[in-house]
């Protein structure tokens, strides 16, 4: 019989497990780590979040889940999302200088928001649960969610990307006072 997933706890800014550089997942087809990305669902879809690094639920290693949802993208083309990605140590390069600034949050800073410049259009790789190494191309939101979630695996948080941290602060009040897209 097969367990079902449970909800993890996520780690929050100041923890030491977020400042980490995690480690490379040698076997993505094991069992060990199909458990893992079940109960990062889980915990990502309960949050709810768009995205979830293994970091973040106290694992020290390369793996993360992400979705775009339906609409979330229209302005960039992607107005039909990305499908729940399971991505087993990812490599990312940007494909040109392009960049944009736009607000993220985390989950490992409930309530905060910040403005972070980030590439516009890259390119990604890594393994899935079927040990296979599939490659994409991302513009705009999905490029952006792919980089914030690599970032956990190299133990980066946003804040640590922004150039003006008055554009920082807690999502009730920034939503007072900026107006987002
Ligand atoms: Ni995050």
């Amino acid at each position: 019989m097969k367990d079902k997933p449970v909800i993890l706890k996520i780690a929050r800014m100041g923890h030491p497990v977020l400042r980490k550089k995690a480690e490379p997942v040698s076997d993505p087809m094991s069992a060990q780590i199909a458990r893992l990305v079940e109960d990062m669902i889980e915990t990502m879809q309960d949050a709810p979040g768009v995205g979830l690094a293994a970091p973040q639920v106290h694992v020290d290693l390369r793996v993360v889940v992400f979705h775009v949802p339906r609409g979330r993208d229209a302005q960039e083309g992607g107005a039909e999302g990305v499908p729940l990605t399971v991505l087993i140590n990812p490599v990312i390069e940007a494909l040109d200088d392009e960049t944009n600034l736009a607000f993220e949050g985390c989950l490992s800073l409930p309530g905060m928001t910040g403005q972070v410049k980030r590439y516009s259009n890259i390119r990604y790789r890594g393994f899935g649960l079927d040990g296979k190494e599939f490659e994409r191309e991302a513009h705009g939101f999905h490029a952006r969610v792919v980089q914030h979630e690599c970032d956990h695996l190299d133990g980066i948080l946003y804040p640590q990307r922004m150039d003006d941290l008055s554009t920082f602060g807690y999502v009730e009040e920034m939503q007072k006072s900026f107006t987002q897209d």
